[in-house]
C-alpha cells in the first residue's frame, strides 16, 4: 500500500518546469489515453513484425561492459535468487545464470521472450535450467517466491503511469527478502534532456545509429523522432529501422513506437519511500560516479518497513 504522506514539493517543483516552457511557447505533443494504452501493449511486439525485437541484440542491448558489471557486482553483493523484471531477449538474465545464479526473468512481451528462449538454446541445459521465463507485467506481478535481488535494466520508465510505477514498487516489495536489494536505472530528466525532448516534436527523423549485423554483410540504419508530454512526464518515440545490404539497397524496413516516462531525481527517491523502499545509493554512471548533465540515475535500493505492506 502506498504511504500516504506523500510529499508533494517535487510536483510542484516539475509542475514549475512545464510552466517554464509553457512561458518559452515551446508546442507541447499529446496522447490520448486509448492512443497510449494501444501503444504500450504493443512495445516491443511480435519479433516477426517488430523490427525493434529482431534487432534489440544488435542495436538497442548495447550498454556495453560498465553496465553488466555493474549490475553483477550488485547481485554478488546481495545475492540469489535474483528477479529480472523486464528481462528483454535475457542479457543480464544469462549473464547471471553463468554465474550461477537462480534467474526469474519476466516481460511484457512475447517477442522479447521468444528471442530470449531462442537464445537459450545455444547455452547448456544446466545454465538454461537455472533460469525461470514467466510472461507477465511489472507493474502487477506475482511470483508466489521472495528475492534477494530484484534488478530492472533500462525499463522502468516503461511504466507509463503514475499508478503503474506504485503498482509495480508495491509488487517489487511483495517479492523482496527482508535484507533484499531492488536496483534500477532511469533516465535523468535535465533542463537539457527536458529541451532536447520539446525540441525534437515534431522534427524529422534523426540518425540514432548504424550497426554492422553479425554473420551478415548487412547493416542497420536507426532512425527516430520523438514527441513529448511533459504534463505527464512521457517521451513517445518512433524508431524507423532500416536494412541495407551491402551495395545500399533496402533490404528491410519497419516502424515502431515505444513510450517512456521519465522521473525527476528527487520525486523518484519519495515515490520509492511512500512504497516502502529507501535508496542506499544513488549513482550517475556505472563506474559508481555522480551524477551528471549527461548521465543516468542508478539505483540501489533497500526495503525501510515491511509492516506498511
Ligand atoms: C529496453 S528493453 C530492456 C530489456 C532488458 N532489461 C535489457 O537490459 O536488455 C525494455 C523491456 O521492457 C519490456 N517492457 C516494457 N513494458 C513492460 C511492462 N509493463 N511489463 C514488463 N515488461 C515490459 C519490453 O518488452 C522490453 O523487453
Amino acid at each position: 500500500m502506498y504511504r500516504k504522506s506523500y510529499p508533494w514539493s517535487d510536483i510542484i517543483q516539475a509542475r514549475g518546469v512545464v510552466s517554464l516552457y509553457k512561458d518559452l511557447e515551446l508546442e507541447l505533443i499529446t496522447c490520448s489515453s486509448t492512443n497510449q494504452e494501444e501503444l504500450e501493449n504493443n512495445m516491443y511486439g511480435s519479433h516477426k513484425t517488430d523490427l525493434i525485437v529482431k534487432y534489440y541484440d544488435q542495436a538497442f542491448g548495447i550498454s556495453g561492459e560498465a553496465e553488466l558489471a555493474w549490475y553483477l557486482s550488485m547481485v554478488d553483493a546481495s545475492g540469489g535468487p535474483v528477479l529480472d523484471l523486464a528481462c528483454g531477449t535475457g542479457r543480464l538474465a544469462i549473464l547471471l545464470a553463468n554465474e550461477g545464479y537462480e534467474v526469474t526473468a519476466i516481460d511484457q512481451s512475447a517477442g522479447m521472450l521468444d528471442q530470449f528462449k531462442a537464445k537459450l538454446q545455444g547455452h547448456s541445459s544446466e545454465l538454461a535450467e537455472r533460469i525461470h521465463i514467466d510472461h507477465q507485467k511489472m507493474s502487477d506481478f506475482e511470483l508466489g517466491m521472495k528475492f534477494n535481488t530484484v534488478i530492472c535494466c533500462d525499463a522502468f520508465f516503461h511504466n507509463l503511469t503514475v499508478d503503474d510505477e506504485i503498482s509495480c514498487l508495491s509488487s517489487i516489495v511483495r517479492h523482496l527478502t527482508t535484507d533484499g536489494h531492488f536496483v534500477f536505472n532511469l533516465p535523468n530528466p535535465t533542463c537539457d534532456f527536458l529541451l532536447r525532448s520539446v525540441a525534437s516534436a515534431g522534427r524529422d527523423f534523426e540518425t540514432r545509429g548504424r550497426y554492422p549485423l553479425e554473420g551478415s554483410s548487412d547493416n542497420l540504419l536507426v532512425e527516430q523522432a520523438q514527441s513529448c508530454d511533459l504534463q505527464q512526464q512521457l517521451i513517445t518515440t518512433t524508431l524507423r529501422i532500416t536494412r541495407y545490404d551491402p551495395q545500399g539497397n533496402e533490404v528491410e524496413k519497419g516502424e515502431s513506437n515505444w513510450m517512456s516516462r521519465y522521473l525527476f531525481k528527487h520525486e523518484a527517491i519519495h515515490l520509492l519511500y511512500g512504497c516502502g523502499l529507501e535508496v542506499r545509493s544513488l549513482v550517475g554512471d556505472y563506474r559508481n560516479g555522480p551524477i551528471t548533465e549527461e548521465g543516468q540515475l542508478i539505483f540501489d535500493v533497500k526495503l525501510i518497513n515491511t509492516d506498511i505492506v
